[in-house]
C-alpha cells in the first residue's frame, strides 16, 4: 500500500477500507508516514468527510494504537460521561458521587489539561490531602466497595490521536466532524467504558458555537459508539453563559458540594439530573429515565449523595470535613465586586471572556508547566435573565492580587444589560440516541 494512493482515494471522495485506515494510523504512530502526507490526508477528510464505517474504523485504529484500560474486574456496567468542555463546568465533581450513590460504578480516569480552570483532577486537589495517585488494584477495590474512584491518567492511551490532534491543530483540520468525533470517542473507548453519556455543549463558550453543528457532532459520536458496541447517547446543553455561578477550582468544588446538598444553582442541578438519569438508565440500575431521575432526587434529599462524596474523599486521603465546612478549602485574600453600570436585565454573559478572566487571575494553565492557584476565581451573582439595578454586584472576583483592573474590565465587557426583560436561556436543547 502507498500513502499517496490513499490520499488520492480520499481526495476523490471514495470510501477507505479498514486495512487502508489501519495502514495510515499505524504507519503514522510508528513514524513511518511523515507529517506532510498525514496533513494532506486530514485535509482530504475535512473536505470529503467519512462514512459511518470509516469513522468507526478510524476510532478503533486509534484505540488500538496504545494501551487500553481493562475495567473487567469492576462489577457492573461502567458508564462514563464526557463533556466537550465549557466554562465553569464542574459537573463531574457533583455527578460522579450522585450516580455512585444509586449504585452505578464510576471508575473515572481524569486529566489536568489546559484551560480557564484546571481539569477535574486539579479541582479535586483543592481538597486538602486528596490524591489521585492510586494503583490499579486499589482503584478496582475502591470502585467495587464505594462505587467511585478517580485516578490520574496513566499509560499510553491513544498515541495516534495525540499525534494526529497536534498535527490538526497546526494544519487547520481540527474543525472536522469525523476527526473530532473519532478523536473523542477513541479516548472514551480506550478508557474502558461499557456505555457512554456525552454532554455536547453549544453556544458562545463551546467548541461548537452553532446548535446544528453540535447536533451533527453528537450524532457522529453516538453512531461511532453504537457501531463499536457501546451503549451511547448524547445531550446537547447550553454554553452561552458559564454553567452555575462559579469559575475557579476551589469555588467549583464548593458549588458541587452545594448541589449534592440540594442547594446550589438550578442549571447545575438540572444538568446533573439529566446526565445522571441517562447514566443510571444505561447502567441498568433503573427501568426508565423517569425512575432514574426520581432515584437521584431521592439520594440528594436523603443525604446519601453527600455521604458518598465524603467516603470518596476519605478513601483517597482527602479531608472529608470540607464537605460540612467548605471554608476549609483554599480561599483567596481579596474579594472585589464588579458592579452594574446600568439597570435592566442581563442579556448576555460571554462565557469565553469570563473564562479568560478566571485564567488571568491564575485559575487556569496557559502552558503544560504553569502552576494554578486553586483559591482564585469568579462568582457570578447575576446570570442571564436576572434583573439588575445600577450598582448591584454582577460578579465577585476572588483574587490573590490586589490590582485586578484588567480582570474587572474583561468581566464588564462580557456582560450586556438590556432595558427589556430577557428570558432565561434553554439549558437542554436535545437528546440524541
Ligand atoms: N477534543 C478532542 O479530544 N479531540 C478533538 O478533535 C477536538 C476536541
Amino acid at each position: 500500500m502507498r500513502m499517496v494512493d490513499l490520499i488520492e482515494k480520499k481526495r476523490d471522495g471514495h470510501e477507505l477500507t479498514k486495512e487502508e485506515i489501519r495502514f495510515v494510523v499505524d504507519g503514522y504512530t510508528k513514524g513511518d508516514i511523515p507529517d506532510y502526507q498525514v496533513s494532506a490526508f486530514a485535509m482530504a477528510i475535512f473536505f470529503q468527510d467519512m462514512s459511518t464505517n470509516e469513522r468507526a474504523e478510524l476510532t478503533m485504529a486509534m484505540v488500538e494504537s496504545g494501551d487500553q484500560i481493562d475495567l473487567s474486574a469492576i462489577e457492573g456496567i461502567k458508564v462514563d460521561k464526557h463533556s466537550t468542555g465549557g466554562v465553569g463546568d464542574k459537573t463531574t465533581i457533583a455527578l460522579a458521587p450522585l450516580v455512585a450513590a444509586v449504585g452505578v460504578p464510576v471508575a473515572k480516569m481524569s486529566g489536568r489539561g489546559l484551560g480557564h480552570t484546571g481539569g477535574t483532577i486539579d479541582k479535586l486537589e483543592a481538597i486538602p490531602g486528596f490524591s489521585v495517585e492510586i494503583d490499579t488494584n486499589q482503584f478496582t477495590k475502591l470502585v467495587n466497595n464505594n462505587k467511585l474512584a478517580v485516578v490520574g491518567q496513566t499509560g499510553n492511551l491513544t498515541p495516534a490521536d495525540k499525534k494526529l490532534y497536534a498535527l490538526r491543530d497546526v494544519t487547520a483540520t481540527v474543525n472536522s466532524i469525523p476527526l473530532i468525533a473519532s478523536s473523542i470517542m477513541s479516548k472514551k473507548i480506550a478508557s474502558g467504558a461499557d456505555a457512554i453519556v456525552l454532554d455536547v455543549k453549544t453556544g458562545s463558550g463551546a467548541f461548537m458555537k452553532e446548535l446544528d453543528q453540535s447536533k451533527e457532532l453528537a450524532e457522529a459520536m453516538v453512531a461511532i459508539g453504537k457501531s463499536l458496541g457501546r451503549d451511547t447517547m448524547a445531550i446537547i446543553s447550553d454554553m452561552n453563559q458559564p454553567l452555575g455561578r462559579t469559575i475557579g477550582n476551589s469555588l467549583e468544588v464548593r458549588e458541587a458540594i452545594d448541589m449534592l446538598r440540594g442547594e446550589g444553582p438550578e442549571d447545575l442541578r438540572e444538568l446533573c439530573l439529566t446526565l445522571g438519569s441517562q447514566m443510571v438508565y444505561l447502567a441498568k440500575k433503573a427501568p426508565s429515565i423517569e425512575k432514574a431521575r426520581t432515584m437521584l432526587v431521592d439520594v440528594i434529599a436523603n443525604g446519601r449523595a453527600l455521604e458518598t462524596l465524603k467516603v470518596f474523599i476519605e478513601s483517597q486521603n482527602g479531608d472529608a470535613s470540607i464537605v460540612d465546612s467548605p471554608e476549609k478549602l483554599p480561599t483567596a485574600n481579596y474579594q472585589i465586586e464588579v458592579k452594574a453600570k446600568e439597570s435592566g436585565s442581563v442579556s448576555s454573559i460571554v462565557a469565553d471572556k469570563m473564562g479568560t478572566a478566571a485564567m488571568l487571575l491564575g485559575a487556569g494553565r496557559a502552558t503544560k508547566d504553569s502552576t494554578i492557584d486553586l483559591a482564585v476565581g469568579i462568582v457570578l451573582n447575576k446570570k442571564m435573565g436576572d434583573p439588575v439595578e445600577l450598582g448591584d454586584s454582577l460578579v465577585t472576583i476572588h483574587a490573590n492580587q490586589q490590582d485586578v483592573q484588567h480582570v474587572v474590565e474583561m468581566i464588564s465587557s462580557a456582560y450586556s444589560i438590556s432595558k427589556s426583560t430577557v428570558e432565561k436561556p434553554t439549558l437542554i436543547y436535545d437528546e440524541i440516541y
